[in-house]
């Protein structure tokens, strides 16, 4: 588990923890980078599944945080919300948050909307403390994200990779980058794939190479699900941001189609939406479920409008603040339910069964298929080139 806080003054990158409140017999030394305060960076473990730990950062005796450490096997629950901010509405998903017993968060992108006002990186790390500081918080970025200044700041995602390390640079296919990455859960039932809807993405890049290689690697066999993040929503039936994710889509629908995931999780789009399962805009039983779940409560609002009439493969579409909860149950099913913030707790808004594609025959990958596919594309490719 990744520890990350800010001190104002010089301290100590130390974690003290144990399984025991105000006792701390492990302990663990990370790294300090100098950036707008001090960024503590310490890695603990190795950690028992399932467990709470109790913590304290710096040797501050004031504070005492705990964690609670992911399941070791299914099932296992990700509570998924993006374009959070920090308003009102923010404060009320996070109550809803807090009130599930989940495992993991899932966030894509659109975190603090500070907007290069750095101030609003503090405070949006202090609203979400009591969350993000006792389950593992794994974010991708949105375009809130970039905070490129012209003339005063070329570097884009400064504040972002500095405050929200993830673990690119572990497990089996490190990617080199803050800004894409996938790790798996629940033993590797379930593998999640962290993309970057604001870095280069077309075929031969850094980040689609990487992907390709990710992908590879997975056995089905063994992952039941396969998840992956983006920001911009690749289906997207609603007035706002229209058309944003479609060249990206374009890029990397196919490399996602071909590993058979299951479902694929946007932000960006201020409102909630589910479409059936979908590949290259038709409904494919082998495609993906596409669900945009950009409604935790920015300071820009709802997305209100929707694109008249409702196409075929949307399913459920609605502008409210909410958030969203995947609850994988075995091998072949999980549960995917949509929880309004109007709503008291108990009450779900949209819920929909995902079942597993590799528990489905009739989806099973041909290799061969996918070979020729690829040729295919390929010569068309070759000959759109020539044609231009
Ligand atoms: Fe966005």
């Amino acid at each position: 588990m990744r520890v990350t806080w800010i001190t104002k003054d010089d301290a100590r990158a130390v974690v003290e923890y144990g399984t025991t409140s105000g006792k701390y017999p492990f302990s663990q030394t990370g790294t300090t980078a100098t950036y707008s305060g001090k960024i503590h960076d310490v890695v603990v473990g190795s950690l028992k599944p399932s467990t709470t730990y109790y913590y304290r950062c710096s040797s501050d005796r004031s504070r005492e945080f705990s964690f609670r450490t992911p399941p070791s096997s299914l099932p296992f629950e990700f509570v998924i919300v993006g374009d959070l901010g920090q308003t009102g509405w923010t404060k009320k998903t996070l109550q809803h948050v807090a009130a599930a017993d989940y495992d993991m968060l899932l966030l894509p992108g659109d975190l603090s909307y500070a907007d290069t006002f750095q101030p609003l990186w503090d405070s949006y790390g202090r609203l979400v403390e009591p969350l993000a500081s006792a389950r593992p918080w794994m974010v991708t970025e949105g375009n809130h994200e970039i905070e490129k200044i012209p003339l005063l700041e070329p570097q884009s995602f400064k504040a972002y990779n500095a405050r929200w390390r993830m673990p690119y640079d572990a497990g089996a296919s490190p990617s080199g980058s803050n800004l894409y990455y996938s790790f798996e859960v629940a033993g590797g039932a379930v593998h999640v794939i962290m993309l970057g809807s604001y870095t280069d993405y077309e075929a031969g890049t850094a980040q689609y190479q990487w992907l390709q290689g990710d992908l590879a690697r997975i056995d089905r066999a063994r992952t039941s699900f396969v998840v992956a993040l983006v920001h911009a929503p690749w289906y997207n039936s609603n007035e706002a941001h229209r058309g944003e994710g479609d060249e990206m889509r374009d890029a990397m629908e196919a490399l996602l189609y071909g590993a058979r995931v299951d479902a694929v999780f946007a932000g960006h789009v201020h409102a909630y939406e589910r479409f059936k399962r979908v590949y290259r805009g038709m409904e494919d039983p082998c495609g993906p479920v596409h669900v945009t779940i950009g409604d935790g409560g920015n300071r820009e609002g709802l997305a209100e409008e929707f694109v008249d009439p409702q196409p075929k493969a949307s399913v459920f579409r609605e502008a409210s603040f909410g958030h969203g909860r995947l609850q994988v149950v075995n091998a072949t099913h999980a549960l995917w339910t949509w929880h309004r913030n109007d709503d008291d707790q108990p009450v779900v808004a949209d819920q929909a069964w995902i079942a597993s594609l590799a528990a489905n025959p009739a989806c099973r990958v041909n290799h061969r298929q996918l070979t020729l596919e690829k040729i295919k594309e390929h010569q068309r490719r070759a000959k759109r080139k020539q044609g231009h």
